[in-house]
């Protein structure tokens, strides 16, 4: 009887420590629930949608902005690099430069084409002359994944010449249909105008 009467005693006096508690509790509800209303409550849509996309007038829809030259650096790293080598210098004998290339920097419907098909055969690079195969690109990438890398390649390495439009890709490919196998150098050179655009061509 003496033991139970020692041990009733703390008992008691543990019962004010779950009061406490109760109140932090209370406390933190109304502080979620004040998070809450901030940040995803409807009074502050405004607030909530604007914020991220600065330049983006209200009610615009908001497509994400996609820069050319950031994805086509990623896809020339994933689709070119191995050959062609970070810095664009290539593999002395085997793979040709692209960084100062008369190619790179020249017309964009024979680079398009190159891309596209690959190229084959003796072709001269600033004075220097390889003999290889370039492999064709053309099934694993979109025109505009095409587009993104010549436009990444032609502002890389100190060069200046303009982008390279996904609408110049798609008449390439498109005027280049039924083609399975790699151009010549020759036969770029011998192209002397860009493929007029699907839609000016009368289709036989
Ligand atoms: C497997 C190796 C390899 C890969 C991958 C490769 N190339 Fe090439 N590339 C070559 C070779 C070899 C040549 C030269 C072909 C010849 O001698 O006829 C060449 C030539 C070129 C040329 C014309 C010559 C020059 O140096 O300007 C361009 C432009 C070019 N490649 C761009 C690219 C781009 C862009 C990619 C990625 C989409 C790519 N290549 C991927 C091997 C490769």
């Amino acid at each position: 009887m003496v033991e139970e009467a020692k041990t009733n005693i703390p008992r008691a006096k543990l019962l004010p420590v779950p009061m406490w508690l109760l109140l932090g509790l209370a406390g933190l509800l109304l502080g979620s629930g004040w998070y809450l209303a901030t940040y995803f409550g409807t009074g502050r849509n405004d607030v909530r949608e604007s914020a991220p996309t600065t330049g983006n007038t209200p009610g615009e829809k908001k497509t994400p902005k996609i820069d050319p030259v950031a994805l086509g650096e990623r896809l020339y790293r994933f689709n070119c690099m191995a050959c062609h080598q970070t810095d664009g210098r290539g593999q002395p004998g085997q793979y040709p430069a692209l960084a100062g290339s008369e190619w790179v920097n020249g017309p964009d419907y024979r680079l398009a084409r190159i891309v596209l098909h690959g190229l084959t055969g003796p072709v001269t690079v600033r004075g220097q002359t390889y003999n290889g195969n370039m492999p064709p690109h053309g099934e694993k990438l979109s025109d505009m994944q095409i587009a993104a890398i010549l436009t990444y390649l032609r502002q890389a390495w100190g060069h200046q010449a303009g982008a390279v439009a996904v609408e110049v890709v798609t008449a390439v490919r498109q005027a280049a249909d039924m083609r399975n196998h790699p151009w010549d150098m020759a036969e770029l050179l011998a192209l002397t105008a860009p493929d007029p655009l699907p839609a000016t061509t009368p289709q036989p």
